[in-house]
């Protein structure tokens, strides 16, 4: 495989620093651009993070003296100088569509962990075991923003990605029903407990927008190509609770499905261990080798002991049970920060390499 020469934007927060250290010793990525606000704009990246360094892994030793550039002023330079860019900044949704479209606009693809582009009709939202075939719309956006790379990808959020994986090849049995209540760790806030002192031995049943991105963003997921955009599915029908709890890394999901055609315990524990997709196929570098664990124990799987369960990307299942309202329910894991965030993209990323569309 050909080494791709890689741009963060967004390079000094939460997600960029994940960005860093998941890329320092990418086979196929070499970080060479580095971008934030203006605020870190011409300070090197050591500089400009300072005491906002955030993960137990230190900074990559060979990104320290990189001089971070304005995500906005150096777009022109930025692009001129990397094959594409992750993208992950904390800015109001309209700006976030201006810059990541003026990315593409210069030709050079997004990788984007923000939200302000998962509804464009034309932009995939890729889970790469579950959705690679949105990757072909990314035809009908280059014709719509008149570009001959550039193009923009963005991955899902990162609280469905415990249980999407998890019903989706139970699809096939008529998913007509899911209740959701995520129980969400403070990373996903950009925070820790020394920065969000008030989450210590505390729970707040409220994080801004989630619930709705919960719900909606599924079926976008699930949903199907017709002509120029993808359209949602219509079914099943969703609905969330989602609640922020005093867990530093790993987001939460209690799960309660119903089916046209209920599937027997067996055929259910059957369709999570044989689930697989691209990535897996194609051995990508951040793909996890069995995406769905399935733990028997009662009280298994835990967010401590499971949440970096092959290198935070697969996704940990447990407690499959007959309900009494729904046909069954069970409990889902994700590292939010890892396979929710940074480590998605990288994955996303590789499939996109792996398919030639950052030649
Ligand atoms: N945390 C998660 O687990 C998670 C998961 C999925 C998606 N996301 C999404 O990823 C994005 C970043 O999240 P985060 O937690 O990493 O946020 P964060 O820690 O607050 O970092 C925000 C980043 O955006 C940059 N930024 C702020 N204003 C800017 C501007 N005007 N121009 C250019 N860059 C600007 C900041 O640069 P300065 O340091 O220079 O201010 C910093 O690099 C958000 O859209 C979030 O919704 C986060």
């Amino acid at each position: 495989m050909k080494n791709y020469k890689v741009g963060i934007i967004g390079a000094t927060g939460m997600v960029g620093q994940r960005f860093a250290v998941l890329l320092e010793n990418h086979p196929w990525f070499t970080v060479t651009a580095l971008a934030a606000s203006p605020r870190s704009a011409g300070k090197t990246y050591r500089e400009a993070v300072g005491g906002r360094w955030l993960l137990d892994k230190p900074m990559p030793k060979d990104m320290e003296n990189i001089v971070v550039m304005d995500a906005t002023a150096d777009i022109e330079k930025i692009s001129s100088e990397v094959d594409f860019v992750f993208c992950a900044v904390d800015m109001k949704k309209d700006e976030i569509k201006a810059l990541e479209e003026a990315y593409a606009k210069h030709e050079c693809p997004v990788m984007s962990n923000n939200s302000a582009h998962r509804f464009t009709d034309d932009v995939p939202m890729i889970i790469p075991e579950i959705n690679p075939r949105h990757m072909e719309i990314v035809q009908a956006q280059k014709r719509r923003l008149g570009t001959k790379r550039g193009f923009i990808s963005v991955k899902s959020n990162c609280s469905i990605q415990s249980y999407v994986p998890a019903l989706s090849p139970l699809r096939k049995y008529g998913l007509n029903k899911v209740l959701a209540c995520t129980y969400q760790a403070i990373s996903g806030a950009g925070k820790n407990f020394e920065t969000w002192p008030e989450m210590v031995d505390n729970l707040i049943p409220f994080i801004g927008g989630e619930e709705e991105k919960s719900e909606q963003e599924p079926l976008k997921v699930w949903g199907n190509i017709e002509g120029d955009r993808i359209v949602k599915v219509t079914r099943p029908s969703i609905t969330t609770q989602c609640l922020r709890v005093p867990v530093t890394d790993g987001h939460f999901a209690a799960v309660f499905a119903s089916f046209d055609n209920k599937p027997s315990k067996e055929e259910i524990l059957q369709c999570w261990k044989e689930f697989k997709g691209e990535p897996q196929d194609l051995r990508l570098p951040s793909a996890p080798g069995q995406f769905i664990h399935y733990f028997e124990e009662d009280n298994m799987p835990q967010t401590k002991l499971h949440r970096n369960l092959e290198n935070g990307m697969a996704v940990s299942v447990g407690r499959l049970r007959e309900d009494t309202q729904y046909d069954y329910k069970f409990v889902c894991l994700s590292h939010n920060t890892l396979r929710g965030a940074a480590g998605g993209a990288v994955l996303m990323a590789e499939l996109y390499a792996a398919k030639g569309y950052f030649d």
